[in-house]
């Protein structure tokens, strides 16, 4: 019995792995270890990819979204809405912009996708930002929200962690509010060789003040004119981000098939209810979710059988601890709660092959 992970980094750096060696030893040769013309160029790429204006590269997808917030003025009192279901991640950012978290439920259509209208009704005069999130590769509908947004003038800041490559409508996750942030985490569908991300915006002065915030606050060594962070990108991670850019859209289009595949082979488990497309949108399939009934015992015969599916995510933001302050009882946001019970995600990545993913579909029908 061979073992099928949730994602293979081994195989995606087979591709890549001779790339990677040369630009590291340009590196190494340079002994320029952070920033440089390899975070440069990796910029230019990643923000021409999205087709974007600037993208200004971080130490991870955390600090992007905490810097894009900043980078447009959000800060203490301002309230910012986001998904109940996501990771733990875009609250995080939310409170060390100093602001506070207002969660809303996702919508009730197999997509676990941002409930707009639950948007619309936690509106205050306080909402600095509205944070949709791209989740499991697809697009959130961020057209359903602008309108909301330019109107009370609240920010929209995407949280595209989840989406490299994916579009809405024709244009990428990531150009379709004020500002992005991604996060390239290694299993993510563009992942470097440790912590990464970036974050994304239209405007010049917004990207200046991104770049000034993730270096100590400074637009020249030594002048601080705002308290920053350090979040910089390593220049090795540079290398590998550019390399793999090369083959994003392959290995995305071999995403696809797989999700494809999958919808194929579950059409006949009455008791799978399998992920949902968003009409307009071109997904880039991060995660192939399904809800199954027993999830828990099912996921358990899964890994006894050496295939490792996961849980994205187990506990909504409001009932981990670390948010229960936020004073949101159980039972607030019933549809991600739901999920968090039901929800299964199954192994996908570019190189998974159909006999990988018949043995997945023919352990988890006799589970069932
Ligand atoms: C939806 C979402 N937001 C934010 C993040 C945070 O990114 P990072 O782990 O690079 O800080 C992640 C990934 O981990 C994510 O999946």
């Amino acid at each position: 019995m061979t073992a099928i992970p949730l994602v293979d980094l081994g195989a995606q750096h087979a591709a890549v792995a001779d790339e990677v060696a040369e630009g590291w030893q340009e590196v190494l040769a340079r002994t320029a270890f952070i920033g440089g013309p390899q975070v440069a160029a990796f910029e230019r790429e990643y923000a021409e990819f999205i087709g974007v204006p600037h993208c200004v590269a971080m130490a991870n997808g955390t600090d992007a979204i905490e810097i894009a917030l900043r980078a447009l003025g959000v800060a203490a009192g301002d309230e910012c809405i986001l998904p109940a279901n996501t990771f733990i991640a875009t609250a995080e950012a939310v409170c060390r912009a100093g602001a506070r978290p207002v969660l809303v439920d996702c919508a009730d259509d197999d997509t676990y996708l941002i409930d707009t209208e639950a948007v619309g009704a936690a509106v205050t005069p306080r909402t600095a930002a509205i944070i949709p999130v791209h989740l499991y590769g697809q697009a959130a509908p961020v057209e359903r929200l602008l309108p909301l947004a330019r109107r009370t003038g609240a920010w929209l800041v995407e949280d595209a962690a989840q989406s490299q490559g994916a579009r809405r409508n024709g244009s990428s996750a990531g150009a379709l509010g004020d500002a992005a942030a991604t996060s390239f985490y290694p299993g993510k569908n563009l992942g470097a060789y440790g912590d990464a991300g970036a974050a994304l915006t239209g405007s010049a002065d917004v990207a200046a003040r991104m770049r000034m915030i993730r270096d100590h606050g400074s637009p020249r060594k030594y002048q601080h004119e705002v308290v920053g962070v350090n979040s910089r990108l390593d220049t090795l991670q540079a290398v590998v981000l550019s390399a793999k850019l090369r083959r994003l859209a392959a290995w995305n289009a071999a995403r696809r098939l797989a999700a494809a595949r999958y919808d194929e082979l579950l059409s006949g488990c009455d008791d799978v209810i399998r992920p949902r497309t968003l009409d307009g949108n071109e997904h880039v399939w991060h995660l192939y979710t399904v809800q199954v009934p027993n999830r828990d015992r099912v996921l358990k015969e899964l890994h006894a059988a050496g295939i490792a599916a996961g849980v994205h995510y187990p506990v909504p933001i409001h009932l981990t601890t670390a948010f229960a302050g936020l004073g949101y009882p159980e039972g607030a946001f019933p549809v991600t709660e739901q999920a968090a019970r039901d929800l299964l995600s199954l192994p996908l990545f570019p190189e998974i092959t159909v006999a990988q993913q018949e043995r997945v579909v023919s352990v988890l029908a006799s589970a069932l």
